[in-house]
This record gives structure tokens, sequence and C-alpha cells, in this order.
């Protein structure tokens, strides 16, 4: 059985998150969606909420494990037995970091491979700062990020 880790800090958690999400799971047989305690980031939604929100968005899908992680995404793979990262490429610009993190983390935990999926193509230029940006000036957020969980990231972030 294969276990790999979908890692981020889904602040909120969008549409293309979960694209990726379902993808990752179609592949691998465990999916464990690993949700960064960051306290340097100051995110709008507190770990729990995140986890929450997620769990929502991604109800209809079976097989995933939804949790907090703190640390080294290297070793939290170590401890999980995990061997895949899968992460969402959107554009040429997410490259250059997505290698060197993929390069730092092989680096960290030989086992560890980092697969990347070209996201959606209508995901393209979607990122949870730019819903945040849009939400807090009351532009439409409807279409990027799921139904489900809408209103909460509406009544959090509209002024
Ligand atoms: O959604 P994000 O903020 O782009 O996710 C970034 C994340 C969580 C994947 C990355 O910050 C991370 O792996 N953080 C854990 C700390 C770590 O392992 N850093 C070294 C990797 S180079």
């Amino acid at each position: 059985m294969t276990t790999a880790i979908c890692p981020g800090s889904f602040d909120p958690v969008t549409v293309g998150h979960v694209d990726i999400i379902r993808r990752a799971r179609k592949m691998f047989d465990h999916v464990i969606v690993a949700v960064l305690v960051n306290p340097t980031k100051n995110p709008s939604f507190s770990l729990e909420e995140r986890i929450g929100l997620l769990k929502r968005a991604t109800k209809e899908i079976d097989g995933l494990e939804i949790v907090g992680f703190d640390g080294l995404l290297a070793d939290y793979a170590r401890t999980r037995k995990a061997t895949v990262l899968v992460k969402g490429l959107r554009a040429v610009s997410d490259f250059e970091y997505e290698f060197q993190m993929s390069l730092t983390n092989k680096k960290l935990n030989p086992e560890l491979e980092t697969v990347f999926l070209t996201t959606s193509a209508e995901n393209m230029y979607l990122s949870s700062s730019i819903v945040k940006q849009i939400a807090m000036f009351g532009g439409d957020i409807s279409d990027f990020v799921p139904a489900c969980i809408l209103k909460d990231i509406q009544d959090r972030l509209c002024k």
C-alpha cells in the first residue's frame, strides 16, 4: 500500500486543492492531507478551522486522512511511512520553488518522491491568497471555493 501526502497551508482550501486531492487519491491507496501548523504565517483560519473546512470540502472522497503537522514535512512523512508527496503545479512560476522544496525533501528523506500534478486549466490562476483578497474586497469567490464552505469563508473574510 502506498501512502501519499498532499501538504499545504489550506488557508482556506480552494477548488484547486480539492481537484489535486481527488486526483492524488485516484493514484494512491491512502492519502494524508497534511495541514501545516505555521505560527509564522499568521493564517486567516486556525488549524482546527482549516481541517474542518477541508473535511467538509472533501467529504465525498474516501480513503483520506486530514491532519495537522508541525516541523519538517520530510520527517512527518517518515513517521507516517509515506513515500510520496503530491503537489499541484499551476504555472512555470511555481516550478523553481517547488523544485527546490522537492530536492530538499529528497535530501532530508531519500525515500520520499515528489509527484507534480499539473493543475486543471480552469484553476491555473487560483490560490488561497487570491481568494482571500477577492473576498476581503467583497468580490464573488463562488467559483473558487467549494459551495459547502462558501458561507464560512465569506463570513470570516468579507468586510
Ligand atoms: O500551501 P503552501 O503554503 O504552499 O504549503 C507549503 C508547505 C506546507 C508544503 C511547505 O511550507 C512545507 O513543507 N512546510 C513544512 C516545513 C518544511 O518541511 N520545510 C522544508 C521544505 S523545503
